[in-house]
């Protein structure tokens, strides 16, 4: 008889609205998303709305207010916080906060990040607007693992749309953010099955043959 492997721990860190945090919770009750659980969820923002709907989900929950305090200082609280919850995976969602050097040591190829582009297009803030005023035909969203480099380390999944005629920016945005609550579970999907394997910068199936 094989044992049953012990669910991967997310550890979701956020700062605002939570959307991407609740679609997550969701794929795992419905089991869309199996072989993981959330372990805790942490805002670096005390009245972050995604800290609500988690306490409101029963899950644990922790604050550490970053404002005022050295970057390095709170990453450490947050690294510990992490560390006692057992957290095998960090899942940056809408974290309005860069990461320390140590942070990202802490963790290394364990912490994703959603962003609302089709990367490399478009890094930094206001992304979905960004491309949008670019006149891009296609837009999307990213998860990657984070690296030192803001938005920028392995990418491990994309989902991308077409912009219409009839778009604004807020209305490519709406259509985007469906897009990313898709793509996060299925982000961790690929890295809980432990299948994939990053090469180089590129995020592959262990079994898959290489033309390099
Ligand atoms: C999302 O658009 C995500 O891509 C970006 O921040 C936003 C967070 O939204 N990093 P929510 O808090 O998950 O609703």
């Amino acid at each position: 008889m094989s044992a049953v492997a012990a669910p991967l721990r997310l550890g979701v860190l956020l700062s605002g609205r939570g959307s991407n945090f609740l679609a997550i919770a969701e794929s795992i009750r419905t089991g869309k998303l199996n072989g993981v659980e959330i372990a805790v969820v942490i805002s670096n923002v005390a009245e972050a709305d995604g800290l609500k709907k988690a306490r409101g989900l029963g899950m644990p929950t922790e604050v550490f207010v970053s404002r005022g305090r050295k970057r390095q200082e709170h990453d450490a609280d947050v690294i510990a916080c992490l560390r006692a919850h057992r957290v095998g995976l960090v899942c940056l969602a809408g974290y309005m906060r860069l990461l320390s050097p140590e942070f990202v040591a802490a963790f290394p190829n364990r912490i994703l990040n959603i962003h609302p582009s089709l990367l490399p297009a478009f890094p930094g803030l206001e992304a979905q607007a960004q491309a949008f005023a670019h006149g891009v035909k296609m837009a999307g969203c990213t998860v990657h693992f984070v690296d030192d480099s803001l938005d920028h380390g392995v990418i491990v999944m994309q989902r991308a749309i077409p912009v219409l005629d009839a778009d604004d920016a807020h209305s490519l945005a709406e259509r985007i953010l469906a897009q990313e609550h898709l793509a996060y579970s299925e982000a961790i999907t690929r890295v809980a099955s432990e299948e994939y394997e990053i090469r180089g910068r590129r995020y592959v199936k262990r079994s898959s043959q290489s033309a390099d």
